[in-house]
């Protein structure tokens, strides 16, 4: 059997998509960077960011692939909340994408308060073509996100879940994952057969999403962990 290919881009997300031909036979896993990344923003600006940037990856996806967004809230210093699921949910309505599942992954434990961030984040999954096969519902509220490289990378089984959706509901060979980080979503789209492209600015993050490996585990129920 061919093994999976993974290669990483250490360039600005906006302009790899920009400079891209369409896309074929891919679908997208983003995390987008959040509000405090940006000191250089005020909130309306990176709202603007986020949207155009979430539009853009939408736009460019194929007709029978999926997008799908890991996104944390944010409970505001000002007594707001920042709604990313809503701001996902803008750009898709600009985009002519269709919202197939909005997924509620588990941060700490329910019936206690949390600070800075939600209890959880969203799981969001759009598409243009690709419809939810309801028959084959899957789990919406989800207990844990799984074991992480680092504290702003998504887990292994809310990993492992957004891929088994793409595996199930397109015939995407390619994962896409812009804002790639550590490269998570690569090492477990590699180790599910599929081909993946990062896209990081950080060189650092770039060489180490490169190399990541996981391995599928029995014993874990992220069902891969990070030593073999
Ligand atoms: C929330 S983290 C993503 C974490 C990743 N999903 C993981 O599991 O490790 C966002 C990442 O986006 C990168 N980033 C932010 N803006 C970027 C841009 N314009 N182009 C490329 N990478 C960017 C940051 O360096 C950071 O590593």
């Amino acid at each position: 059997m061919k093994s999976a290919l993974r290669e990483v881009h250490t360039v600005d997300v906006i302009d790899w998509f920009r400079d891209q031909p369409p896309l074929e036979s891919c679908s997208i896993i983003a995390s987008m960077p959040d509000f405090s990344e940006f000191p250089q923003f005020s909130l309306t600006e990176w709202k603007e960011w986020f949207r155009s940037t979430a539009e853009l990856l939408m736009t460019r996806a194929p007709e029978n692939g999926v997008v799908l967004f890991f996104q944390t809230d944010v409970k505001l210093d000002d007594g707001t909340w920042l709604n990313k699921a809503f701001l996902c949910q803008q750009a898709a309505e600009k985009a002519g994408s269709l919202l197939l599942f909005h997924k509620v992954i588990c941060r700490a434990a329910p019936d206690r308060p949390t600070f800075g961030k939600p209890a959880y984040s969203h799981l969001l999954a759009f598409s243009k073509g690709i419809r939810d096969k309801v028959e084959n519902a899957t789990a919406d509220v989800i207990s844990q996100m799984g074991e992480r490289t680092w504290p702003r990378g998504m887990g292994l089984n809310a990993t492992r879940i957004a891929i088994e959706y793409i595996k199930t509901h397109t015939t995407s060979g390619t994962i896409i994952h812009p804002f790639c980080g550590e490269g998570v979503v690569l090492a477990v789209a590699n180790a599910m057969g599929l081909n993946a492209i990062g896209i990081e600015k950080s060189k650092k993050r770039a060489e180490k999403a490169l190399r990541l490996q996981v391995y599928p585990s029995q014993t874990s129920k992220d069902g891969f962990r990070f030593e073999p």
